[in-house]
């Protein structure tokens, strides 16, 4: 993108008002935390319907805890990075400003965020599988497999595996989100995996400018209206900042 795109991008952001994010794994790349597509992505060592489904659940709690709590190991030992942090920043700059995230790790409520929905789950919350009861819980390594302190049955990941349906309040906070924003970011996803993948023709629809960013061309290029090739890292704080 040449410099002049980039200041009229700027300008546009300027008086716009109204600004919905979406993220994906790449904005966390940049802390050291793997995606799951791509040459080094997770789905290229490992089965997703072995490991992030209900039914693997089911069949084998001990192998997907064991599976989540590695990954646990790995993020608790990454931080936020500018991208997340400019994007916490972005909140205070604009007065509404709403930010959505497919990443669980929890790197953006991290950053700062607070005007967030995390609407694959978060990594460092349990449910319940009798209670429903949801907690917070930072231990690593975890007991394999971890059990409820209110009740003593299972816990899950507070996560959503595939089959499962979305939080429908979430989802339906989501689409408000992505349907007021005047300008529409689409940050480091591969723009695969419903219903996220179409949240940019959405926005699009709704009149948002939608501005891609990523390292590779996605589907969600041809329906951006403007697509960064870039680092998330690199790319969101040279949009924002101020040189
Ligand atoms: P993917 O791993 O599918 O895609 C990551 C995207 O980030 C790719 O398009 C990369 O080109 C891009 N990327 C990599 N590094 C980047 C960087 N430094 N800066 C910018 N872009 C970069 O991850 P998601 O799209 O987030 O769901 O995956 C969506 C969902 O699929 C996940 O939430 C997870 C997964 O299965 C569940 O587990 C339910």
């Amino acid at each position: 993108m040449s410099r002049e795109e980039i200041d009229r991008l700027r300008s546009r952001l300027q008086s716009a008002r109204r600004i919905t994010a979406l993220t994906g794994a790449g904005i966390s790349a940049d802390s050291g935390i793997p995606t799951f597509r791509g040459s080094d992505g997770l789905w290229k060592n490992f089965r997703p319907e072995e490991l992030a489904t209900p039914d693997a659940f089911r069949r084998d709690p001990a192998t997907v805890w064991e599976w989540y709590d590695w990954r646990r190991r790995i993020i608790a030992t990454k931080a936020p990075n500018p991208g997340h942090i400019w994007l916490a920043r972005m909140e205070k700059r604009w007065p509404s400003f709403h930010l959505i995230t497919q990443n669980v790790d929890g790197l953006h409520a991290l950053a700062g965020s607070r005007r967030l929905i995390e609407m694959h789950g978060n990594i460092w919350k349990t449910r319940c599988t009798r209670c429903g009861v949801v907690e917070e819980d930072r231990r690593v390594p975890l007991p394999i497999p971890p059990s409820c302190s209110t009740c003593g049955a299972l816990l899950r990941p507070h996560v959503v595996w595939f089959g499962e349906s979305l939080d429908p309040e979430e989802l339906a906070t989501c689409m408000a989100w992505l349907r007021d924003a005047e300008v529409f970011f689409v940050i480091g996803t591969s723009g695969v995996v419903q219903p996220a993948a179409s949240f940019a023709g959405m926005a699009r629809q709704a009149g948002s400018f939608v501005v891609e960013i990523n390292l590779e061309p996605t589907p969600i290029t041809e329906q951006a209206d403007c697509s960064i090739r870039g680092r998330a890292a690199d790319t969101i704080p040279r949009l924002l900042g101020e040189s």
